[in-house]
């Protein structure tokens, strides 16, 4: 049985390398926000906007703990889960998880262009941008680097460079 949790932060590729490594691994994928999303039927921000984050912690917190019942099955969480609560430890307890790690320039380059749907990010642009990524991800690392398996996700621009990035991940997990 597999349970695989792609952890890392916004921006990493962790829908894109987790659809592309459930189709090539033949598991189910589940992508934590959408999750979210079709069963609040909100989308992150609106449940960002009308409830706040804390709220918001509860509700990924509830449906993490759901979705790991799931299983052969990869999950990717959104990029603050492991940093809330005690879940990067329950993940850990029930599955494989891998840290998609990727510097403070390529992440500010990447969500530059889609930071719109990402709450957290809505008041950075720029410069500034890039030092509010800088200081989260030294706050989020920790957590992050307690995953089972870390992994260089650097180069992400192609859909060949997707591919051997799951094809190199499939001999990890
Ligand atoms: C968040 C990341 C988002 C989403 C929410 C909060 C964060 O997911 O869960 O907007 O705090 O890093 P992605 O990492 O999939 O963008």
């Amino acid at each position: 049985m597999k349970r695989i949790f792609l952890i890392g932060y916004m921006g990493a590729g962790k829908t894109t390398v987790g659809k592309d490594l459930s189709e090539r691994m033949g598991l189910s994928f589940i992508d934590l926000d959408s999750y979210i999303e079709s069963r609040y039927h909100k989308t992150v921000r609106q449940i960002f906007e009308e409830k706040g984050e804390e709220a918001f912690r509860k509700i990924e917190r509830t449906v993490l703990q759901g979705v790991a019942l799931f299983e052969n099955v990869i999950v990717s969480t959104g990029g603050g889960a492991p940093a809330y609560y005690d879940n990067m430890e329950f993940m850990n307890r029930k599955g494989t998880t891998v840290y998609l790690q990727v510097s403070v320039e390529e992440l500010a380059n990447r969500l530059e262009v889609c930071k719109h749907t990402r709450p957290v990010l809505k008041n950075h642009s720029g410069k500034e941008l890039k030092a509010f990524i800088a200081e989260n991800l030294r706050k989020r690392e920790p957590f992050y680097k307690k995953a089972t398996v870390i992994f260089d996700a650097e180069n992400m621009l192609s859909e060949t460079d997707v591919q051997n990035i799951s094809q190199a991940l499939e001999k990890l997990v």
